[in-house]
């Protein structure tokens, strides 16, 4: 398997400082954490930096409110943002702050290339201004005569300024977009851009006046001006490697990877590139763009008062139960939907049933029929031979998905590894194998379970840091303080025979109804259905219920609701179901579902359904109805 490679430089964006830190935030610096982390234990070199953009009015603005200097003010924020990514364990290698003074060092030099370029000139200029977006703002951008993202009518504004031609390099930025497909990724932003780049590309405005906005960094070449807060902020990523004469820069900048959500691709996909241009430097390697966490109908954000922190959160439910749910539940790339129900769901489901129940029983019969050593397997049959190959597919498969953005497939690829091992002890039957004293094969299947666990718990490393160091401590392998376990050079047969396990504590507590119950009453109560007539048995009886699994899903054109699927039922059936508000086509594969299969057959949209699947109506969200545990496909339901 693939080992060192290119050195890793991943950023989040800095945060403003004129809000504190919300789960929105979290989720990108958790990403940006788990990619650091995986590529450390890829044994790839890793530079990994997060941190606050701490100038503007926005910030002014923020820091009046609360009747604070503007640095005291900002100082209070930043290092709250700080704190707070302590406290989730993020392994940041810099927290750059844009009121650093080598940062403000940086901002001026480029802005003397820049100039000396010959890419920056003087000019007046009239339009319309948004204070939340702390830009001027093209009359075509407006709905309704209001900025779309802060619902406010922007004010007209007129005064001279300094302005960076951008529309020297819109063909330059076009052609290297096409060159490099990967450059923006996923590619729905890609084409975002690209189509932005359609329109003709005005001049960027990269000054304000002094006398407006006094918490900037001065221009080096007018002191009656501060730099435009969006060019200033951009550099950090520059700033923070030690730009020019450091070696992390050399070392670092050509591997760069940024994330970001899609509110701010216009900066990174076009102000950025052609910036780094002008400056005459090489581009970051790919803009990775997620979609938003929505709560309700829409983005979380301060404005809208539906911020939900993630400390709060974290608290309550668990530091690595959050990062698995927000990389599991968001596809990257589009947005989701939050909900502590959906989390509840999560943890209950894939970490206290199918992972944490899993480990116990395993380590609990290594303990009751091996004294808590590791045994040394015997002859492998067929089924110990699929679970090692299993888990080898599985490896690759995960170690291709995760540096490309696609974490749900990761892990669902894991959980089916999961779930293989959870049915290869049913069938086995250690038990049986124990009561029979078959000691040689009891030795193979339980050496086979614990190994297969080991590689579950290297693979969730960069997930779960936390959850995966305990799992391999009770499976008796030393934590190396700050050092995993390579992902790079997994191989079956690691767990050495004669280990002796420590059984701990369980790893994902189930929550508890109550539990749930609370933390679910933070959203609408759910409405309760009026009930339906009494019907008798036989009239239940003549309903075929089967267990299915999801195997293609994909949204029907023109359809808001619909989602085509096919369900193996024992054979693949073709099932129209209404959920795609509810679920993305990607998240249904491998799901297990309920479904009548003696419906007759209708046609929805003009596309044929054979079958209707089951879901509970909760509060606003529809839930499939799954089985606890996997399933043979097409099993009755009664
Ligand atoms: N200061 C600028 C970024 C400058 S980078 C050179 C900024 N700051 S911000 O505080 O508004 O952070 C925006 C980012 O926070 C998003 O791009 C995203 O990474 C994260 N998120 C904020 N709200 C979010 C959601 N509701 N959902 C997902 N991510 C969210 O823009």
């Amino acid at each position: 398997m693939q080992t060192a490679s290119k050195p890793f430089y991943v950023t989040t964006p800095i945060y403003y400082v004129n809000a504190e830190p919300h789960i929105g935030h979290a989720y990108t610096t958790i990403i940006a954490d788990t990619l650091a982390r995986f590529h450390r234990l890829m044994g790839t070199e890793t530079f990994f930096q997060t941190g606050t953009d701490e100038h503007g009015e926005k910030v002014v603005e923020a820091a009046n409110a609360r009747k604070l200097p503007v640095r005291e003010y900002v100082d209070q924020i930043s290092g709250k943002f700080r704190a707070t990514w302590d406290a989730l364990n993020i392994s940041y290698d810099n927290f750059i702050r844009t009121t650093d003074s080598s940062h403000i060092k940086v901002v001026q030099a480029i802005l003397h290339k820049v100039q000396e370029q010959g890419d920056i000139y003087f000019s007046e200029y009239a339009g319309h201004y948004c204070y939340g977006c702390e830009r001027f703002v093209l009359e075509r951008e407006l709905v309704d005569g209001k900025c779309p993202d802060h619902l406010v009518k922007p004010t007209f504004v007129k005064e001279g300024n300094y302005f960076f031609r951008m529309s020297r390099y819109q063909d330059w930025l076009i052609d290297h977009i096409h060159r490099h497909p990967e450059f923006i990724r996923p590619e729905r932003y890609r084409n975002e851009v690209l189509s932005f780049l359609k329109e003709p590309l005005d001049d960027l405005c990269i000054s304000r006046p002094k006398a407006r906005v006094p918490w900037g960094i001065p221009l080096p070449f007018d002191d009656n001006y501060v730099t435009y807060v969006w060019f200033d902020a951009l550099i950090n990523y520059l700033s923070g490697l030690g730009y020019p004469d450091s070696p992390n820069f050399a070392k670092f900048w050509p591997g760069c990877q940024h994330l970001i959500a899609k509110d701010i691709l216009k900066p990174h996909g076009i102000y950025w590139p052609t910036m780094l241009k002008a400056a005459g430097l090489p581009l970051y390697r790919h803009l990775n763009v997620h979609g938003y966490w929505q709560m309700g109908a829409g983005k979380m954000s301060k404005s809208l008062g539906n911020v939900v922190e993630p400390l709060d959160l974290v608290n309550r439910y668990g530091l690595d139960q959050v990062r698995y749910f927000f990389l599991r539940e968001m596809v990257y790339g589009l947005d989701a939907a939050f909900s502590q129900e959906a989390l509840i769901g999560r943890i209950n489901a894939d970490l206290a049933n199918d992972l944490g129940n899993l480990y116990s029983r395993s380590l609990a019969m290594v303990l009751k029929y091996r004294q808590g050593q590791v045994p040394a397997p015997g002859s492998l049959e067929p089924q110990d031979q699929a679970i090692q190959e299993l888990a080898q597919a599985v490896w690759q498969d995960y170690l291709a998905f995760l540096p490309a953005l696609e974490f749900h497939k990761a892990l669902m690829r894991l959980w089916e590894l999961i779930g293989e091992i959870n049915r290869y002890i049913v069938q086995s039957e250690p038990w049986q194998l124990h009561k029979e004293q078959k000691q040689n094969r009891l030795n193979t299947v339980l050496y086979t379970i614990v190994e297969a666990l080991r590689w579950v718990a290297v693979l969730l490393q960069p997930i779960m840091p936390t959850s995966a160091a305990k799992m391999l401590t009770q499976l008796g392998i030393p934590a190396e303080p700050n050092k995993g376990q390579s992902l790079a050079t997994l191989a079956w047969g690691g767990l050495q025979p004669g280990t002796t396990l420590n059984r701990g504590a369980a790893l994902f507590p189930r929550l508890e109804v109550q539990e749930a119950a609370t933390a679910a009453a933070a959203g609408p109560p759910p409405a309760t259905a009026p009930s339906k007539p009494e019907i008798d048995l036989a009239a239940f009886q003549q309903l075929d219920l089967r267990i299915g699994t999801i195997i293609r899903a994909e949204r029907i054109a023109k359809s808001d609701k619909l989602i085509k699927l096919v369900v193996d039922l024992g054979e693949p059936r073709q099932v129209v179901a209404g959920i795609a508000e509810y679920y993305q086509p990607d998240d249904l594969l491998g799901k297990q579902v309920l479904v009548v299969v003696n419906l007759k057959p209708a046609k929805l949209m003009g596309v044929e359904s054979h079958g209707m699947l089951l879901a509970a109506k909760s509060a606003e969200r529809l839930v499939l109805v799954s089985p606890e545990t996997p399933v043979v496909p097409g099993a009755p339901v009664a």
